[in-house]
């Protein structure tokens, strides 16, 4: 028997990325997934469904609870359920403290933080009337530990935590859990925008692993704390870093 088999799950940003490889990994571990991003993932969906799993792509802007309302609404018109959600959808724009403008603090704070709350309400009515359902959040070692550059990113992945842990309190006697997964750096288009030279000379030498993660590595950690197996891990928070933050 898969680790997921049956199991509904919706992917923010599942059209790229970690939360394509997510995907990929849940189809294989037997859910049936909800491809949700603002970008098109029709091709994600292709490659989900050529596993043998169901799948479908709903256009989803995560800022905007009328379009996160009828993500969900597609979700129950499609499988009937909601039992895992992902939220993965994240963006950066990076910049010092001293150049960063009031725009990019909001641009990030809006996917990244209020998106995270939209998805989460959006999920609970489903969840809490069935009294199941797991919600993982995309943190980052950048969250926990800071970042030259990413006051607005490390605001977002450090908040998420803190609702992470609260939403456990709240709701872990309704048979919820709630975790967050903490990457370091991985090889996605995120982090194609750092500069080559403070990516070589600056980051990756302080990551004794010496290279960067892969996506499917986070799907992995996804799936682990998406399944039976981590049945009494709730409001914690899983770093997958390569020891980068030793
Ligand atoms: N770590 C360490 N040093 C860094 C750094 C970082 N992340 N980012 C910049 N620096 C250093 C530069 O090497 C440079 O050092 P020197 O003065 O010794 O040459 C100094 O800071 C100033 O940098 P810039 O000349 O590039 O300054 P800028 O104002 O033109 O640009 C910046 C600043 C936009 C922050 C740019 O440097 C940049 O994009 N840096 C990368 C930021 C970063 O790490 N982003 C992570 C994106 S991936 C992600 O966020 C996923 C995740 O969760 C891990
Ligand atoms: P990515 O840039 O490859 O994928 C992000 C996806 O989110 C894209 O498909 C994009 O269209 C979607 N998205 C952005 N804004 C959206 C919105 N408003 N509504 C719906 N979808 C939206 O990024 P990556 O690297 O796969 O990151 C996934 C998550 O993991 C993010 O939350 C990121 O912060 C986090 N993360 C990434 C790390 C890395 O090194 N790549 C490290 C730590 C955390």
């Amino acid at each position: 028997m898969r680790g997921l088999e049956d199991k509904v799950v919706i992917i923010t940003g599942a059209a790229s990325g970690i939360g394509k490889a997510t995907a990929l990994r849940f189809a294989e571990e037997g859910a049936n997934v909800v491809v949700a991003d603002f970008a098109d993932g029709t091709a994600t969906v292709k490659e989900v469904t050529e596993k043998g799993a169901q799948a479908i792509y709903v256009q989803v802007n995560v800022t905007d609870p009328e379009s996160v309302r009828t993500m969900t609404a597609k979700t129950i018109e499609a499988f009937g359920k909601i039992d895992i959600l992902i939220n993965n959808a994240g963006i950066t724009k990076d910049a010092m403290m001293k150049k960063m403008t009031k725009e990019v603090w909001d641009a990030v704070i809006d996917v990244n933080l209020t998106g995270v709350f939209n998805c989460t309400s959006a999920v609970l009515p489903y969840m809490l009337e069935r009294q199941a359902g797991v919600v993982l959040t995309a943190s980052s070692v950048v969250g926990i530990y800071g970042n030259l550059g990413q006051t607005n990113y490390a605001a977002t992945k450090w908040g998420v935590i803190g609702m992470t842990k609260s939403w456990a309190k709240e709701m872990a006697k309704n048979g919820l859990r709630f975790n967050c997964v903490a990457p370091g750096f991985i090889g996605t288009d995120m982090v194609k925008k750092i500069p080559e030279q403070v990516l070589q000379d600056k980051i990756l030498v302080k990551v004794p692993a010496g290279r960067l993660g892969e996506p499917e590595e986070i799907a992995a950690a996804f799936a682990f704390l998406a399944s039976d197996d981590a049945k009494f891990i709730n409001g914690t928070v899983l770093s997958v870093d390569g020891a980068c933050t030793l």
